[in-house]
């Protein structure tokens, strides 16, 4: 604790939690750099497997690249102002000892990923994950160097007007369905 998370800093961390939707429609306003700064400053803090820091964030905001990487994604829906390519450095991970099927590289593309969008979230700026891409093509397109895998494209982007309200998007689904209470005798 640092001495200013008390129960007001609490409660907005909840509410950005609840509130935070996927944005699949952005507009072609451009996100300034301190703010892509801010968003990357924050992924560099999420947790990682061994505290390895095994992934790479790639970024463009480069209207080129972006379309061609939009090209090679068909899940990528928004036309984004920005991506961050979140990458596993495959080398890195071996020369620590992680098999190549070892999950936790895997679990922090996940722990970075919902740090950016909720980063990207509290400082009122849109963003969606994409997997449906080529790797080989996103690769290519990003220049990455051989042993870093491209694993998730967070576009990033200003809410466009068809945006969805920021209610969740399964309403009636609830933390109690998705939670399994275990005790010594008996789950309930
Ligand atoms: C690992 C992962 C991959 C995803 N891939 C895509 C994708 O390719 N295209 C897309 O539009 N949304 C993608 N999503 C977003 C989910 O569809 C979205 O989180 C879900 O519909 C719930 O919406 P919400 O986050 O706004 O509550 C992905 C989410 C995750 C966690």
């Amino acid at each position: 604790m640092t001495g200013d998370e008390g129960p007001e800093r609490g409660a907005a961390v909840l509410q950005a939690i609840r509130s935070r939707r996927v944005v699949r429609a952005m507009t072609a306003e451009p996100i300034d750099r301190e703010t892509l700064e801010t968003v990357l400053d924050a992924a560099r803090w999420a947790p990682t497997a061994g505290n390895r820091h095994l992934q790479r964030f790639v970024v463009t905001d480069d209207a080129g690249v972006l379309r061609v990487l939009r090209a090679v994604s068909p899940g990528m829906l928004p036309r984004p102002a920005a991506a961050i390519t979140i990458c596993t450095d495959r080398g890195l991970a071996a020369g620590y000892g992680f098999p190549p099927d070892a999950p936790g590289p895997f679990v922090d593309v996940g722990t970075a990923m919902a740090t950016i969008l909720l980063a990207a979230h509290a400082l009122g700026v849109g963003a969606g994950p994409v997997t449906s891409s080529s790797r080989a093509a996103v690769a290519k397109v990003l220049r990455l160097p051989d042993s870093w895998r491209p694993e998730l494209v967070v576009c990033l982007g200003h809410p466009g007007p068809s945006s969805p309200p920021p209610v969740h998007g399964r309403p009636g689904l609830t933390w109690r369905d998705l939670t399994r209470w275990v005790t010594r005798d008996r789950p309930s």
